[in-house]
């Protein structure tokens, strides 16, 4: 009898081949970081789309690169500038943590990024599967990956079931994965295939073994796969389990004001949203009764809803329009005070580092608008 042992062997045997095979005839290529060994522009381009589709980090990705060309241009940079270059790409921890590694570069490394696969690790923002697809792709050397995508190819391919979040069940796809990479050369040196076999095994995830209705036809390695096989596709990897998460409020101002713009606020550099602009979530109390008294200067606008990974976010924005303030109430309202409250013009948002949800927000606000009781601020994008 054929031991499960020797079936997944078999079945990871060819695997590799059929996948390079398949990545070169239908695979995705022409991407700006495929024509590179740079490891440089190589790790940009796997911090940017960790998070991001393809299509949405080109732009980004060709003008991060112009701005900040190698590892020393970035590391000698002001954190403030890189936010600025990410900002519309979201999840700025990536950034942050994309620019402590290029200083951490500079001085462990002498400004040359690091080819050990245990050192790529080390730096921030770098987990197992980045760390992997970096040697793989800038340096030809055999590490297996596993992110979402992958995970959902290996555990289809393999028949896992479970929540690939499960330790045990991430456990077992990291088996798979390195079970199915290309085999080893005899001679030493950079892998002819494990490049390749990485895009095809990303590409394969981006495209027919989609999260819904597979492409099983358009599949090289469909033959054997054993989701498939079981009439499971549809239904491997299981979802995440469903659970309550606690959800919290809070209201924030938008102050407006027809020369100065919105008045922001820097959040403190570490905790949710750390070191992004954002709307002051409070006012001093004097500033918050005048504002409240005063006739037609305070419109609530619709509350916006943002999940974190642990709580879910309910915004209540408050639009002030200052011009409708009354002289002192204004002077009061205006005293931002704190050192970390600017005005900023609305042309500028595009290039300042905000939060999502806030981004969204301000981009329904344009002209100051009337002071008009309960009527919204004229929309215009900025
Ligand atoms: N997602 C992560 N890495 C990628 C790559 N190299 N090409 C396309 N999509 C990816």
């Amino acid at each position: 009898m054929t031991s499960d042992v020797t079936r997944a062997t078999s079945r990871a045997s060819s695997f590799a081949a059929r996948l390079v095979h398949w990545q070169r005839q239908a695979g995705r290529s022409g991407l700006p970081w495929q024509d590179t060994r740079d490891p440089y522009r190589i790790w940009l381009s796997e911090i940017m789309l960790q998070q991001t589709q393809v299509t949405t980090v080109i732009p980004y990705y060709l003008r991060f690169l112009e701005r900040f060309p190698d590892v020393a241009a970035l590391a000698a940079a002001p954190l403030d500038d890189v936010l600025s270059a990410w900002s519309g790409l979201g999840y700025y921890t990536r950034a942050r943590c994309l620019h402590r590694a290029a200083r951490q570069i500079v001085e462990q490394h002498g400004g040359r990024f690091p080819e050990a696969f245990d050192a790529v690790l080390a730096l921030p923002g770098i987990g197992r599967s980045t760390a992997g697809a970096i040697c793989a792709f800038a340096f030809g050397q055999r590490h297996p990956i596993l992110d979402g995508n992958v995970k959902r190819v290996l555990a289809r391919h393999a028949g896992i079931e479970g929540w690939p979040g499960e330790p045990a069940v991430l456990a077992a796809l990291w088996t798979e994965s390195a079970a199915r990479l290309p085999p080893a050369q005899a001679t030493e040196g950079s892998h002819p295939d494990i490049g390749t076999y990485t895009q095809g095994l990303m590409d394969l995830g981006a495209g027919p073994c989609a999260r819904s209705r597979p492409r099983c036809d358009e599949c090289p390695v469909a033959a054997d796969c054993v989701a498939r096989i079981a009439g499971q596709a549809g239904s491997i990897p299981a979802p995440r389990p469903r659970r309550e998460v606690p959800r919290r409020s809070t209201p924030v101002w938008l102050l407006l004001d027809e020369e100065r713009g919105i008045l922001l606020e820097r959040r403190p550099p570490s905790g949710i949203w750390g070191g992004l602009w954002s709307l002051p979530e409070s006012l001093d109390a004097v500033s918050e009764a005048r504002i409240r008294d005063s006739a037609g200067a305070l419109q609530p606008l619709p509350a916006v809803e943002h999940a974190f990974t642990h709580f879910r976010l309910r915004i209540e924005p408050l639009l002030v329009r200052m011009q409708c303030l009354q002289g002192a109430d204004a002077a009061a309202a205006a005293e931002t005070g704190a050192a970390d409250r600017c005005w900023f013009h609305l042309e500028r948002l595009p290039e300042i580092a905000l939060p999502a949800p806030v981004r969204v927000l301000l981009s329904t606000l344009g002209g100051a608008g009337a002071c008009v009781p309960g009527q919204p601020a004229t929309a215009r994008s900025p």
